[in-house]
């Protein structure tokens, strides 16, 4: 038996890669998942390259692992995900004892090519981009939580000017619609709970149904909640432009769909959305929104920013304040742009200085911190329905689960509870936890 170590960096979609090459490789009876890495004899890093210095993050981690390869040269070192697509052969030439290159749609090769390695091939590398190949080795569910991700697209056309991801994960393609439900039902019946569709821009998806019609995002939920023992229905990340009103009606008929939805507004200046080649407006984002809320009233929104993008006046900053202010957005995620390789916005000019952008994202930060703290000071004595995953890591005697719109709650329960709802009454709140009592 050979053991595996796998670190994950970056998005859900490299988490449930991640899961996906433990499934994999397990499969082969060969391979078994360890978190010890001083056990391991294959380590597997699984890349991002959203931000920040990507190459030099990969190459800093790399050396620590060339230590361990040092002491004994039979390990072997595996790179893949998405700087390992941009990177590429270059990774060998900066780090020669690195064994295998694998892209984030080439996974499903892992075990033909550590057996390459292991029959005495000094390198293989493989960053193609074979259409939903991977889908077809290495999609069988294993359970492990109550709450699972099911991917049901990859890649992204969207090409906003900022951003590297279409370049490594390669353009939209949908799954099956009914690959993705037998996955889900299979997941229901070995006890998930909650799904959590998965893709860079789930809105895209399209497929066509058993019976030859065609199966839209819309569609695809509909039937998602039509499983039993699926109860609770989330997803990640939708794009505004594709937000149309066939999925704005689900949010009126399919109460397992989650009052609670990430979508990613990134500014909230007209001019800024436009060099971002965002493709809608803050009054397109501010309509969703309103239709949004008219159906479900106590629907919560939750974003992402950039701050400092190329050309963002004091002005610009202050727009997507007042943005954040009227929409009223929950927990979000913002960020400073970083330029990436390849992307349009890498050639515009960076005309604001690095103090000035940690300033906005300061006050940023400040005020979601705030109104996020005012949506959970809400639910004081309110009662939630929470989906109960087990026992909390701070206090074993008690339970974690979470609510609705993803805030954790602790309360006193049996563990007979665990995988299962439970109703609570809120009596203690933090800004991103809460505590509760059974009711
Ligand atoms: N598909 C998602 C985004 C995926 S990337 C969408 O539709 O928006 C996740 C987030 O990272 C983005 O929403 C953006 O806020 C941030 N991001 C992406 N590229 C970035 C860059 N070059 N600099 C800073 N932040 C970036
Ligand atoms: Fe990136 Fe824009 Fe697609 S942020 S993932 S190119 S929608």
């Amino acid at each position: 038996m050979k053991y595996i170590y796998i670190k994950t960096w970056g998005c859900q979609m490299n988490e449930y890669d991640s899961s996906m090459i433990a499934n994999l490789l397990e499969k082969e009876k060969k391979y078994l998942l360890t978190s010890l890495i001083e056990k391991a004899n294959i380590l597997i890093l699984n890349t991002c390259s959203i931000r920040e210095k990507a190459q030099e993050k990969l190459f800093h981690q790399l050396g620590r692992w060339r230590k361990i390869k040092n002491k004994n040269p039979e390990i072997i070192i595996a790179v893949g995900g998405c700087v390992a697509v941009q990177e590429g052969k270059n990774i060998f030439k900066r780090a020669n004892y690195v064994d295998i290159i694998f892209g984030t749609q080439t996974l499903h090769k892992l075990p033909k090519m550590i057996s390459e390695i292991e029959k005495n091939k000094k390198h293989t590398i493989d960053i193609s981009f074979p259409k939903l190949e991977k889908f077809k080795y290495a999609s069988k569910p294993i359970k492990t939580k109550y709450t699972e991700m099911v991917s049901i697209m990859e890649g992204c056309n969207k090409h906003c000017s900022f951003c590297i991801v279409p370049y490594t994960r390669g353009h939209e393609l949908s799954r099956p619609c009914n690959d993705i439900l037998f996955e889900i039902s299979s997941l229901a019946k070995q006890g998930v709970r909650e799904i959590n569709l998965l893709g860079q821009n789930v809105n895209a998806y399209k497929s066509l149904t058993f019976d030859g019609r065609i199966c839209s995002f819309s569609k695809l939920i509909r039937l998602v909640a039509k499983i039993d023992g699926i109860d609770r229905i989330r997803f990640i990340t939708s794009h505004p432009v594709e937000f149309t009103d066939d999925i704005i009606e689900v949010y009126k008929d399919t109460p397992k769909l989650v009052s609670f939805l990430h979508l990613p507004v990134q500014s909230g200046s007209n001019k800024i959305l436009k060099s971002m080649k965002r493709l809608y407006t803050v009054e397109d984002y501010k309509l969703i929104v309103k239709k949004l809320t008219i159906v479900r009233p106590n629907i919560q929104i939750s974003s992402d920013f950039i701050v400092g993008f190329p050309g963002e006046s004091e002005q610009d900053f202050q727009q997507t304040m007042n943005l954040i202010k009227d929409i009223n957005f929950d927990m979000s995620f913002s960020f400073i742009y970083s330029r990436r390789p390849k992307t349009p916005a890498s050639k515009m000019k960076d005309n604001i200085q690095i103090e000035e952008k940690k300033k906005r994202l300061y006050i940023l930060q400040n005020r979601i911190n705030m109104q996020t703290m005012l949506w959970s000071r809400k639910m004081f004595g309110s009662t939630q329905s929470i989906l109960v995953e087990g026992v909390s890591n701070k206090n074993i005697m008690e339970l974690f689960g979470r609510t609705e719109n993803n805030r954790i709650v602790t309360f006193k329960g049996s563990p007979k509870m665990i995988g299962k709802f439970v109703n609570l009454k809120i009596n203690k709140i933090h800004t991103h936890s809460l505590k509760g009592t059974l009711i």
